[in-house]
């Protein structure tokens, strides 16, 4: 299995990969400049030598070329990335973690898209890929700590079966993650919103919070 992660030299791209290229999956983390990308790649690897983790940094484009891409970047930046994309994406299980957020005062509030969430907007956008939802709600920080467990919940969102099943499989390599079928992708709309409830209690409290749903 070779995943891309567009945009992922940021933290929750090169965390999400950092998990993924532990659980023994290949990673491409895309950029829109290739050097970062490779340096990002490098400094993981130095980071956590004798893991056996297989990254590598590289234009969105070629990490586009994976077997499964996952959408990393900022919500505003992430349809001007997709779009030159939608021919490599065509058939493919394309994950949306984004969520589409404005900053207020020291908070941040989620913004009302006409498709009603990103995720939405992004098979709209890709009509011939298998949008799916996930991992929204795990704080980067977390995710790229290796030496830290984890002990979570991921929201998985999709209309399209092999799309469902494949994020969720995604979602439950990462040793410590497990992966609740959310349903279609118009859930989308409120898991996204989510993450702005989960910021605000991150800043209230000055704290992670990971989601973990109780009673299954
Ligand atoms: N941070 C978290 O804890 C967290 C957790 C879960 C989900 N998420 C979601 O994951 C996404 C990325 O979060 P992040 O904190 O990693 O964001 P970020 O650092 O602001 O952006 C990630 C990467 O996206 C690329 N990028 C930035 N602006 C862009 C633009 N206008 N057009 C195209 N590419 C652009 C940059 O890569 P290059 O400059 O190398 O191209 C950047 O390193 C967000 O949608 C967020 O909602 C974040």
């Amino acid at each position: 299995m070779h995943v891309g992660i567009l945009g992922g030299t940021g933290p929750a791209g090169r965390g999400l990969g950092c998990r993924l290229a532990a659980a023994g999956i290949e990673v491409t983390l895309g950029s829109r400049d290739k050097a970062r990308a490779e340096g990002v790649a490098a400094e993981l690897l130095a980071a956590w030598p004798g893991r056996g983790l297989v990254v590598r940094g590289d234009a969105n484009v070629a990490a586009a070329e994976a077997d499964l891409v996952v959408v990393a970047t900022p919500w505003e930046g992430a349809l001007g990335t997709v779009q030159p994309l939608r021919d490599r994406l065509g058939g493919k299980v394309v994950v949306s973690m984004v969520s589409a957020l404005v900053r207020v005062g020291h908070g941040v509030q989620a913004v009302q898209l006409a498709r009603g969430s990103f995720a939405g907007t992004l098979q709209a956008a890709l009509p011939g890929a298998k949008i799916a939802g996930a991992f929204h709600h795990l704080p980067a920080e977390d995710l790229a700590n290796l030496d830290e467990g984890l002990m979570a919940d991921v929201l998985v969102c999709a209309d399209d079966a092999e799309a469902r099943e494949a994020t969720m499989a995604l979602v439950e390599s990462i040793e410590g993650l497990r992966a609740l079928d959310a349903g279609r992708l118009t859930q989308a709309q409120a898991i996204e919103a989510f993450t702005a409830v989960c910021i605000a209690v991150n800043i209230r409290y000055k704290a992670r919070t990971y989601l973990r749903m109780g009673g299954i």
